[in-house]
């Protein structure tokens, strides 16, 4: 396995795979990877002839008060994990190799950023979608793996790639937990351990919202002030948002008939942690 940090030399590797008529998968992740990660690694591995793992802390997805600078970082760690995973080349850009000192373009879109990460991120999904699509460009993936963890990123890029014709497929992978419910996050290594444990109310208040759903209940907003309610119960937890979404169009919705998103985010401390889980009809 290789560790790239030259978009000219990827995409000469890149030209030669294309000659030996392989196939290229990538995973766009930000490093300090764990088994969530992984897991779109492996799968990416298992479809595609040769698969890259992007590692980059992109800066334009980071507002101007949040964690850039101390966003954990060990690409030895990162670079060991992918080699187990079967990844066959690592691109790791410096962000001056990504961004010119007078970058100007940007990928925006509206509506579905406007809501839950939005509100209270709202650059983070041009950051986003400029990052990615630059990937895109530069990888030109046959498939590309996101995780449904971020399951509003994974509807940004969806819609993106739809809205942009780019040619790829989008692949969307199931959400790797904690053996005792917690979301695998790179931030999870932010909490103590008295936040640690608190962390655990945004997987156990979803099982509340889930159970309902699963029992019938069809008003959104029950489901919505039985899971508000049951947060309520942890001290340590500061409630951003919980929401009922449509999954596709991440418009809210109150009598469910379709897919439904139900997402949250919460701040356990100063760390800001999300969860959710979707629902089929
Ligand atoms: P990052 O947070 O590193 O996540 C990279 C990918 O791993 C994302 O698609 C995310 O949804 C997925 N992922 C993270 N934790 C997961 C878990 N517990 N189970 C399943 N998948 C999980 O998301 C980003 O980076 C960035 O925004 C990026 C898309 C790379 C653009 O900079």
């Amino acid at each position: 396995m290789q560790i790239v940090n030259n978009i000219e030399e990827l995409r000469s590797i890149i030209k030669w795979w294309r000659g030996e008529g392989h196939s290229v998968g990538l995973v766009p992740t930000m490093g300090y990877l764990h088994e969530g990660h992984k897991s779109l690694i492996v799968r990416a591995v298992s479809e595609n002839d040769r698969v890259v793992v992007s590692d980059f802390v992109n800066p334009t997805q980071f507002g101007v008060n949040e964690d850039l600078s101390s966003y954990p970082r060990d690409i030895e760690r990162d670079a060991a994990l992918c080699e187990e995973a079967g990844a066959d080349l690592i691109f790791h850009p410096e962000p001056e190799e990504m961004y010119s000192s007078d970058h100007c373009t940007f990928v925006d879109m509206d509506k579905l950023t406007k809501g839950l990460c939005g509100k209270t991120r709202p650059t983070h999904f041009r950051g986003v979608c400029t990052v990615v699509s630059k990937l895109f460009h530069i990888v030109t993936p046959d498939r590309a793996y996101f995780g449904e963890k971020d399951a509003q990123q994974l509807a940004v890029i969806r819609r993106m790639v739809r809205d942009l014709n780019f040619n790829l497929e989008i692949v969307g992978c199931p959400i790797v937990r904690e053996p005792d419910g917690l979301a695998m996050s790179s931030r999870n290594t932010y909490l103590n351990p008295a936040e640690r444990k608190a962390a655990l109310i945004l997987s156990k208040s979803l099982s509340v919202g889930k159970e309902m759903l699963e029992s019938g209940e069809r008003n959104g907003r029950k489901v919505r002030e039985a899971i508000l309610r049951n947060m309520k119960a942890e001290p340590l937890a500061k409630v951003d948002y919980v929401e009922l979404v449509d999954a596709e169009t991440l418009e809210p919705v109150n009598k469910i008939n379709a897919p439904v998103l139900t997402a949250v985010a919460v701040y356990i401390g100063k760390t800001r942690l999300i969860d959710n889980f979707t629902y089929l009809v």
